[in-house]
Order: C-alpha cells, then structure tokens, then sequence
C-alpha cells in the first residue's frame, strides 16, 4: 500500500481502491453525496503523542506543557479527543472557554486570551479558577486585578509580546515607557501575578531558524522584565508547526534540541516550557471528498467546495488527488477554482494533477484538519457531511440537514 500525500492513514493500493485507517473511500462514496469531511482520529492521537514524546524527551517530563491551540478546531469531538490525552487548552473567548470545560479540558490545563478580553471573559475565567490569562496590553491588568480582588483570588498571568516580525501588531512592545508603566501597575495590582511570557511567532514554520528568533525575543524580554523585578516563572513559545506530514519527527527532534540548547544558552531560568499547537495535532488529520463540477477548456476545474469551506485564511498545506484515477500520473498543469461565484475562489494555480479531467471524478483534498472550519464563512451554500474515522469504523459527527451550523454556541 502506498501512502497518499505522505500520511500513513491515508493509502491506495495497487487496484486503486483508497483507505483512510481502515476505512475504504468507496464506503462513503457508496454512501454518501459529496462534499464530505473526514478526520481520523487515530492520526490527532498519533500527532499529539509524538509531538508530547519528542518534547518530554527533549525537556524533561515534568518542564514541559502542552496547551492544543483550540482555534485550529473546535469540534466537540476533535477537542474531546486531545483532551482525553492529557493536554491542556488555549482559548480565546467565552464561547471556547464553555466548549473545553464540557469537553474534558480542567481549569487547571486551561489558558485564555487574546486582543479582545471583554469583562465577561475575565469574570469567567477567574470564576472558574482558569490557569492563566495571557494579555496583548497592559490596560487590562487594571480590570483582571479588580475582578480578582472581589473574588478574593490571585489571578495567574501570562504577557504576550510582538514577536518583533515585521508585519505582527499582536502582543506587548517591552520599551521603556511600558516597562515604567508595568512597574507600576504590579505595585498597585496585588491580585494578579505575573507568570509567563509568550511569543507566538507564526504559523506554518518550516524551518528551525524561525523558531530560534522566538526564543531569542523570549530571553530578551524575560531581561527586560527582570529589571523591573519581575522574574518569569513560565516561557510560552506557542505554535506555529506545520501539519505532521509536513515536518517529520526527525525535523521536530531537531528543533526541540536546537531550541534548548539555545535556551540554555541565553541563560535563562524556567520552571515549565509551553507550546500551544493547533495545526500539528490536526492538520493532516482532516480531508475533504469533493468532485469535480466543471472543466474550462483551459484545464480549470471546478469543484463542488471552495473557499467558503477550504478557506485561503487557513494557510493549510492543501494536496489534490483524483481518485476517480489514482494510479494515473499526476504530472498535468490543472488549475482549481472553487463554488464560491468570485473569481477569487481559487484553490490552487497550475497545480499538477491527472492528464484526463473529467466532470464527477471524485478528489481528495488533504491536510484540511486546522482552521478550516475556523475560518470558513456563511456564503449560502450547504456545509458538508462530518465524518470522524477510526479503525475500521467512522461516524457521523455533523449533518448539515440536523445540525445546521459549526458556530460553538
Ligand atoms: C497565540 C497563538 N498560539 C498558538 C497558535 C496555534 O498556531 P498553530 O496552529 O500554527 O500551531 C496561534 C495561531 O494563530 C496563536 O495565535
């Protein structure tokens, strides 16, 4: 059996018949109408158990923490999954913070914050004893100390910091004048306490050099912060790594090391390292089955998705397969646009595909699993079928004919 864009639950045989785990595409083809979803479950729990091996290995069982990034995806399913492997969760808001508690994520592995931070969220998250509140600007210490304060608590912080790319505005600019103001505000804050710093750099990274910078950025502002005497207990070096297929185990050993030798390095001193992946746990973990609607003369196809559902937002490192003719060379130039009715809705430019293309012929859309569906939009068309997959056996996880809509509320 061969392996179909290098996932090794994804494979075709020598009659062409493809299996996702052990289930044949031809079952669902059978079925089922396309456009459809699949996620493998097996494939998150490979992910993330690689991804917790290499970095225990790397840093030690007890330095190291995992928060699954829940913006990647937020099924009920998918969370209830990761969660049940011992990984914490990072969220953004309210309506995450409802789905990781009721999908097995405790408190206690829970981090949550970003740009926007509304009253509620703070409320909610001291509340319910929440680990950390990560914060993009100061101003919003004011607001966490006093909500903690009528609740008698200490509210656990992380400050998130600009990463210093050239384009990014997210996070804290550590120059004087916040340090001044910092300073400040931990003197009069004595229900919040600072306890880890975060910089995400980016998504998709492919090489190790990007993930150096962060965390030459990170010892830089843990100095910084030193000097106003606040010591960091915790560094978060976020997310940021491609689908699994994408970045080998061997690759993610590498970097690992790489990144605490240069930790040690620059000296600095920590209690935990964090992560917070979403696209690594379930990137490759995803595939839509759609076909082909239409074919130009000028060898652009059509197919019955686009970027209403596989959005371009989604940075997701998209592969095309015609199953209709596995075993046919896929060395054709074929452009591929979607249903949205703009010709923006390109999924991919002189991508290489079947010399023959012909209307029905049903493909494989891979690497779909992260941010699909976060950053899908309403455009009036229907949302396809769920299916989650695991051994020989898949189950209907969301149909649009009973369940309407993905929204988490
Ligand atoms: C702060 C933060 N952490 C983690 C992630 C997850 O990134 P990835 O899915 O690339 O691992 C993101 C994604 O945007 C993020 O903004």
């Amino acid at each position: 059996m061969k392996k179909i864009a290098g996932n090794p639950l994804i494979k075709t045989d020598s009659k062409g018949r493809i299996f996702v785990d052990l289930v044949s595409l031809e079952d669902f083809l059978k079925n089922f109408d396309t456009p459809i979803m699949i996620f493998l479950e097996n494939r998150i729990i490979i992910n993330v158990n690689t991804f917790q091996n290499v970095f225990k290995s790397v840093f030690g069982e007890n330095k190291f923490f995992c928060f699954y990034s829940m913006k990647a995806n937020f099924l009920p399913e998918i969370c209830q999954i990761i969660s049940s492997l011992g990984i914490g969760s990072e969220i953004v808001g309210l309506p995450e913070l409802k789905l990781a508690l009721k999908n097995g994520f405790p408190p206690e592995k829970i981090i949550i914050g970003g740009p926007y931070l509304p009253k509620n969220v703070i409320f909610e998250s001291v509340k319910n004893n929440i680990k950390e509140i990560i914060v993009y600007n100061l101003n919003i210490l004011k607001s966490i100390d006093l909500i903690a304060q009528k609740s008698g608590k200490v509210q656990n912080i992380c400050l998130r910091v600009n990463s210093g790319k050239f384009d990014s505005r997210l996070g804290l600019n550590l120059n004087e004048k916040n340090l001044e103001k910092l300073k400040n505000l931990i003197k009069e804050c004595k229900n919040i306490k600072i306890t880890t710093i975060l910089s995400h750099y980016t998504t998709q990274m492919n090489n190790l050099e990007k993930f150096l910078k962060n965390i030459e950025l990170i010892s830089e502002n843990i100095k910084k912060l030193r000097k106003i005497g606040i010591n960091i207990e915790n560094i978060n070096l976020g997310g940021g790594f491609p689908e699994a297929t994408i970045m080998k185990e061997k690759q993610l050993i590498e970097i690992a090391r790489s990144m605490k030798k240069t930790i040690e390095s620059s000296n600095v001193e920590y209690n935990q390292i964090f992560f917070e992946p979403g696209r690594y746990f379930v990137g490759d973990a995803g595939l839509f089955l759609t076909e082909i609607i239409s074919v130009n003369e000028d060898r652009w196809i059509f197919l019955n998705i686009g970027n209403n559902i596989c959005p371009k937002f989604a940075k997701c490192s998209l592969r095309f397969y015609n199953i209709s003719q596995i075993n046919k060379p896929h060395k054709y130039k074929t452009s591929i646009a979607g249903i949205v009715p703009t010709d923006q809705d390109v999924l991919a430019k002189d991508y290489f595909f079947t010399e023959e293309i012909n209307e029905n012929d049903k493909i494989l859309i891979t690497n779909v699993g992260a941010y699909s569906l976060t950053f899908s939009n309403r455009f009036p068309y229907a949302l396809p079928k769920m299916f989650l997959v695991k051994d020989k056996n898949y189950k209907l996880i969301f149909d649009p004919n009973i369940n309407h809509d993905i929204s988490i509320f």
